[in-house]
């Protein structure tokens, strides 16, 4: 009911935004399935960043079958609306070492191709995927990131080449 009124009337029910989140951390499976698909239409410009945090957060507790669901949702929002190179690499990459294992192939290729694109990050980038590596190592995305990026920027890691203020320079 509440999919079909956010058509006709999206701020009736973003009023119920906070109600409909912590449905999505529901014990019950439906409920957290479909209140994500609703949750995936309230998402707009002004309110992605806290809704990005709050599932983030929530995608290291969420079960197994549901994770997989969860982070397809969250690579869908951070993609469509991020336009700040350092918010969808950052988040990117936390997804990755939270969830790597259920990110899909075109999601982590189109990863690389905005990390390419990026010549002021690479050093940043490399070193934040180096260190994500130290404690994630098992997830598969993450480290096939992480290797392609050391293939191609390892000078500015080992050198700390491009450090931004708020990093600690790697030894
Ligand atoms: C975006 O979402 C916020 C909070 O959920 C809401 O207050 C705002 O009106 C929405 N913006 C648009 C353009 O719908
Ligand atoms: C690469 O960056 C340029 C300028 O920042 C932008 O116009 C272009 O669309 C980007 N290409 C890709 C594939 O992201």
């Amino acid at each position: 009911m509440l999919m079909n009124a956010v058509i006709v009337d999206t701020q009736a029910v973003q009023r119920h935004r906070a109600t409909i989140l912590e449905c999505v951390k529901d014990s019950d499976s439906s409920i957290r399935k479909r209140s994500l698909e609703l949750i995936f239409l309230l998402a707009n410009d002004s309110n992605f960043k806290p809704l990005i945090k709050e599932l983030i957060d929530y995608l290291e507790l969420s079960d197994h079958e549901f994770k997989g669901i969860l982070t397809a949702k969250i690579c869908s929002i951070v993609e469509k609306f991020s336009s700040d190179k350092m918010w969808y690499i950052d988040h990117m990459l936390k997804v990755l070492s939270v969830a790597g294992n259920f990110v899909k192939d075109e999601v982590w290729h189109a990863l690389i191709v905005v990390i390419s694109n990026a010549s002021q990050l690479h050093g940043y980038t490399v070193r934040s995927l180096y260190r994500a590596f130290q404690t994630s190592s098992e997830q598969e995305s993450l480290v096939r990131v992480a290797v392609w990026c050391i293939g191609e920027y390892g000078e500015m890691l080992v050198n700390n080449i491009g450090m931004l203020d708020k990093e600690e320079p790697i030894t």
